[in-house]
C-alpha cells in the first residue's frame, strides 16, 4: 500500500530548444489520490513538460521534482513512477510477456508481476503473441503494463487514449480513476478535453508553453454562466424589458441575436410577451467546456498577459465578446 507521497512539483519551469520556448514558466502541483489532465493543443509543451518531469530534458529554468527530489535522485525511480510516452517502441519480434519479463529483470522486480500487470491491462490472453502484431490500442495497453511494472505510486501518461477504441477509453477511465483512489497519483495528458473531462478532477490547461488555467474541473464548469441567446423582433423593446426585471447582462452575439446572462429561457420569453415584443428563436446554452478550452487555447490570447491560477479568465478581450460559452 502506498503512502500517498507522490506528488509532482512543478515551479517556474522553462524549456527553450533554441530559439523555441517550448515551456514558459510553468507552476502546478499534482497530488496524490487525484487524476490531474495537462491539456493543451498540438505544440503547447505537454510532452516537453512530461520529459522534464521524468528526467529526459533538462529545464533550461525551473524544477520539477516527484516526492520533493529530481527524477534522477529517485533511486529506483520504476518504483516511485511509471510513464508511457509517445511512440514507446517494443521488440516487434518479442512477445508481450517477454518484452515484461525483460523490464521485470531491468528494474528488479520478479515475472509473476509480469503476469499481474498482463491481467490489469487486459492482456492476459494476447501475451504470447509478438507485440509486432499489435494494434495501436494493444500497443497502448503494453506500454502502460511496463509501466506499472514496478507498483509506482505515480503515473505519468502521455496522450494514452490515442489509438484506443472507445471501450478502450471507458477502460483507461476506469482504470485511472481506480488507481488515483488508491492514494496514487495520475498525471495525463491529451489534445482533446473531450477525451479525458470525465477521467480528471483538476486540469492544468496550457497554450503556448504558458498555463491558462489551473485548477478543479468543477469549478471551470461552474465558472461559466448559463446564457440565454434570444432573437426578438425589436432589440431595444426586449433589452428595456429585461432590464426593469433587473436583467441587466444583456450583449449583442455575432448572429445579430442578443445573449443574455444568468437568466432562464422561460423567463426571457415570458417577459417579451408581457412586453408584446415578438421572439423568433429563444436558445438556452449551459457550460460548454470543450468551447471554453478553444477560446483559453487559441492564438489570440497569447499576446494576453498570463492569467492569475486557478482562476478561469473573465471577458479577456472587451471587443463585444459575448462572454465564455457562447457562439461556436
Ligand atoms: N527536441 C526538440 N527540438 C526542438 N524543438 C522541440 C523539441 N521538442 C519539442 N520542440 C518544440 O517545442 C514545442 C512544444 O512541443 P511539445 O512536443 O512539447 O508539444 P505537445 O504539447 O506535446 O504537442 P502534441 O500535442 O503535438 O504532442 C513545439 O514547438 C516543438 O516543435
Ligand atoms: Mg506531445
Amino acid at each position: 500500500m502506498h503512502d500517498g507521497s507522490g506528488r509532482i512539483e512543478v515551479r517556474q519551469l522553462s524549456k527553450n530548444f533554441g530559439s523555441v520556448r517550448a515551456v514558459a514558466n510553468l507552476s502546478f502541483t499534482v497530488a496524490p489520490g487525484s487524476v490531474t489532465g495537462f491539456l493543451g493543443p498540438n505544440g503547447a509543451g505537454k510532452t516537453t513538460t512530461l520529459r522534464m518531469i521524468l528526467g529526459l530534458v533538462t529545464p533550461s529554468e525551473g524544477t520539477a521534482t516527484i516526492n520533493g527530489m529530481p527524477h534522477d535522485k529517485l533511486g529506483n525511480p520504476a518504483r516511485v513512477v511509471g510513464s508511457v510516452l509517445e511512440n514507446e517502441g517494443f521488440h516487434p519480434k518479442r512477445t508481450a510477456r517477454n518484452h515484461l519479463k525483460v523490464y521485470a529483470a531491468a528494474i528488479g522486480v520478479p515475472d509473476r508481476r509480469v503476469e499481474e500487470v498482463l491481467a490489469a491491462v487486459g492482456l492476459t490472453e494476447a501475451g504470447d503473441r509478438h507485440a509486432g502484431g499489435f494494434s495501436l490500442g494493444m500497443r497502448q495497453r503494453l506500454a502502460l503494463a511496463t509501466a506499472l511494472l514496478g507498483d509506482p505510486q505515480v503515473l505519468v501518461l502521455d496522450e494514452p487514449a490515442n489509438g484506443l477504441d472507445p471501450e478502450g477509453i471507458a477502460w483507461l477511465r476506469s482504470f485511472l480513476r481506480d488507481f488515483a483512489k488508491q492514494g496514487r497519483t495520475v498525471l495525463v495528458s491529451s489534445h482533446l478535453l473531450a477525451e479525458v473531462e470525465q477521467t480528471i478532477d483538476q486540469v492544468v490547461i496550457i497554450s503556448h508553453g504558458q498555463t491558462m488555467y489551473y485548477g478543479q474541473l468543477a469549478d471551470l464548469r461552474n465558472a461559466q454562466r448559463p446564457r440565454v441567446l434570444v432573437l426578438p423582433s425589436d432589440h431595444d423593446a426586449l433589452s428595456t424589458a429585461l432590464r426593469e426585471e433587473q436583467i441587466t447582462e444583456i450583449e449583442p452575439a455575432d448572429d445579430g441575436r442578443l445573449a443574455v446572462m444568468n437568466t432562464s429561457a422561460r423567463l426571457v420569453g415570458d417577459i417579451a410577451l408581457r412586453a408584446g415584443v415578438a421572439i423568433y428563436g429563444l436558445e438556452e446554452r449551459h457550460a460548454d467546456l470543450e468551447n471554453l478550452f478553444f477560446q483559453l487555447t487559441s492564438g489570440q490570447y497569447t499576446a494576453a498577459p498570463p492569467q492569475q491560477l486557478g482562476v478561469p479568465p473573465q471577458h479577456p478581450q472587451d471587443k463585444g465578446n459575448t462572454g465564455w460559452g457562447g457562439q461556436r
